[in-house]
């Protein structure tokens, strides 16, 4: 179980050594960490819809867990004042690689973000998008929470993209909570909510059940160790996609990816 600070961090060191061998170019400027599932494509251009939708001119704004940097990318050309931090030096070099590569001038810096080394205050907006799923220690996450909460300003916001599965899935790497355990954590943080809701069905699933089953039976046709997809699970997992994508415009349920936006109080 990944739940010290240095099996975190070695975790994504790995996972950006990945990024960087296997189509880099693509990985960086489509901002996927780890794969070109298109079940990961889809849920990105889902959060960039809503990211999309929030007022972040001339606002200060930190992301934490930048990954490869590319919320930051997309949020500096709407105009916010970005820096991102990562518990991850090699992700850290990947978001300033792609930042060079659009030539955009983001600070980015490698910091844990339990201990993030900024002034009170010091932020509109601090937002994560899958990285508390990502973090098993609780008191890790405490103290991430706490952190968090002391540099957002009061009145300002913050703003989750995290897994809320209702029946709470858990493995080396991944814990989904429920939407009630984000509420809870971020109210002793001195943060109320102002809005929630799920921007994904929970038929998403589907797409990751298969294309491990499907990969079995054509192991032979996968060329990475990263899990490229083939041919037959490439086809498949468009069709659910499709489908999932049809599905969510009439699906509002609590599971799958949740969005939260708090205010500092
Ligand atoms: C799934 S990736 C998401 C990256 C990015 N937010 C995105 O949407 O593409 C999770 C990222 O969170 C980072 N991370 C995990 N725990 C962290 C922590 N305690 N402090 C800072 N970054 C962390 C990882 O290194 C990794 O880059």
């Amino acid at each position: 179980m990944i739940d010290k600070k240095h099996d975190l961090e070695s975790y994504w060191n790995n996972t950006a050594e990945h990024i960087k061998r296997y189509r880099i170019k693509e990985l960086l400027t489509k901002g996927i960490v780890g794969t070109l599932n298109p079940w990961f494509t889809y849920k990105k251009s889902r959060i960039l819809k809503v990211l999309d939708r929030i007022e972040v001119k001339d606002k200060r704004v930190l992301e934490v867990g930048c990954g490869t940097g590319f919320n930051c990318r997309y949020l500096m050309k709407k105009g916010a004042k970005i820096i991102g931090v990562d518990i991850s030096s090699k992700m850290i070099e990947l978001a300033r690689e792609a930042a060079t590569y659009e030539g955009l001038n983001i600070p980015f810096y490698k910091i844990d973000g339990s201990h993030l080394s900024f002034q009170d205050g010091s932020f509109d907006l601090v937002f994560t998008v899958t990285v508390l799923q990502h973090i098993l220690d609780e008191k890790m996450l405490d103290e991430l929470l706490k952190s968090i909460s002391r540099v957002t300003k009061k009145e300002g916001e913050a703003i989750i993209f995290e897994d809320v599965s209702v029946r709470a899935q858990k493995n080396s790497t991944y814990i989904s909570r429920t939407r009630d355990d984000y509420i809870t954590l971020f109210k002793s943080n001195d943060f109320k909510l102002a809005s929630y809701y799920c921007i994904s069905s929970p038929f998403y699933r589907l797409c990751v059940l298969p294309s491990r089953l499907a990969n079995r039976i054509f192991r032979n046709e996968i060329k990475d160790e990263i899990r490229e997809e083939t041919f037959f699970t490439s086809l498949y997992l468009r069709l659910v996609v499709f489908a999932c994508k049809r599905i969510d415009k009439m699906w509002q349920d609590e599971v799958g990816i949740g969005y939260f936006r708090f205010i500092r109080i």
